[in-house]
């Protein structure tokens, strides 16, 4: 398996321009998206030494699925981009891995024919203007066999980005752009409800019979309220640094989002997540699991399912590493003092 760079280089040379630019890009200046990496770097580890680490374990499991290890898929749009076989590729792939997928409410593929060639999946929603047609996307997923709901709460408005002004849907043939979005009337992606509220995951809950978790929280008193509304997990992420930027990176904000949950439900994370090193630096302040987000793009884009399997068998044996190299026989023995104190 090629290093990370070394692979988003591969990938960058097969894409159009556009598509990349689309991928790789984040919004604004460019800054969240940048201090998602380098926060993760800044927390410095303190190894254990003289244990005995020939056999080490990364599998878990949440909210009842075992998975071979604490790595997740992100929601990411418009696979076909990416390959011919799009989602049918990444649900494949990841699969093989015994990982999870977060599938995209503006996946380029039907729900049903992505389900039937995926392990276990979850099903990001986005809460649309037209309420019904959120609601029947959420009916079509839980009778396609998702196992949980993931609102994506930090997108009341699709942010600006950068690199690609102009908007991505236009690279994309109708069939794919609204796959699942019949009702949608135009080809624009701004029919976000920006009137999403707490209010929302009730909703969800009660129309699906589903757990929700909610992705997008950054702050201890939303964290709160989402708990408040029943929200079965937390995913603290900036949508790898896509919408609000200056928005702190996720490794900063992780600490309060795991304290205000007092360990009532799960918090992931994601952005800017590479390494095994930075698997553990997640768990370490308190994650019970991470999602890859353009890795797994750039997986799809230079060889489909085998890509995406690849790059998730990496990031699990680059744990397995990491936990070795620390000491760390299992993933339950990262705790908060693998960490050195942050440096003033
Ligand atoms: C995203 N993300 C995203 N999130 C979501 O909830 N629904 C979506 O449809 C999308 N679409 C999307 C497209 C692309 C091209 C990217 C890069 C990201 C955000 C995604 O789920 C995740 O939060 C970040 O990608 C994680 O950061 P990294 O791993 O890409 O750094």
């Amino acid at each position: 398996m090629l290093p990370y760079d070394a692979l988003e280089a591969l990938a960058r040379e097969r894409l159009p321009q556009a598509v990349y630019d689309y991928f790789a890009g984040g919004s604004g200046e460019e800054s969240t998206l940048a201090d998602n990496s380098a926060a993760w770097a800044r927390l410095r580890l303190r190894p254990r030494v003289l244990r005995d680490v020939s056999s080490v374990d990364t599998s878990t499991e949440l909210l009842g699925t075992p998975l071979r290890a604490p790595v997740l898929v992100a929601p990411t749009a418009f696979h076909s981009l990416a390959h011919p076989e799009a989602e049918l590729a990444t649900a494949r792939g990841t699969r093989e891995a015994g990982s999870l997928l977060v599938l995209s409410s503006r996946a380029s593929r039907r729900i049903e024919t992505v389900a039937s060639h995926a392990g276990p999946w979850w099903f990001q929603v986005y809460v649309f203007r037209d309420r019904g047609l959120t609601r029947s996307l959420v009916q079509r997923a839980t009778a396609a066999g998702a196992r949980a709901l993931v609102l994506t709460a930090d997108t009341p408005y699709v942010g600006r980005k950068r690199r690609n002004r102009g908007d991505c849907s236009l690279l994309l043939p109708d069939e794919d752009l609204l796959a699942n979005l019949e009702g949608l009337t135009h080809r624009s992606l701004a029919e976000q409800a920006p009137d999403v509220t707490f209010a929302d995951i009730d909703r969800l809950r009660q129309d699906s019979g589903l757990p929700v978790l909610v992705k997008g929280v950054l702050r201890a008193d939303d964290a709160r309220e989402c708990l408040h509304h029943g929200a079965a997990g937390l995913i603290v992420s900036n949508h790898g640094g896509r919408q609000l930027d200056g928005a702190l990176a996720t490794a900063d904000a992780l600490p309060e989002v795991v304290e205000a949950s007092e360990g009532r439900v799960p918090v992931l994370v994601d952005g800017g997540v590479r390494s095994g090193r930075d698997v553990l630096r997640a768990l370490a302040l308190g994650a019970r699991a991470v999602l890859l987000g353009r890795p797994i793009l750039w997986g799809l884009a230079t060889d489909g399912a085998d890509g995406v399997r690849q790059v998730l068998n990496f990031l699990r044996e680059d744990t397995s590493h990491a936990l070795a190299l620390a000491g760390l026989p299992r993933l339950s023995d990262v705790g908060p003092d693998l960490l050195a104190p942050r440096r003033p």
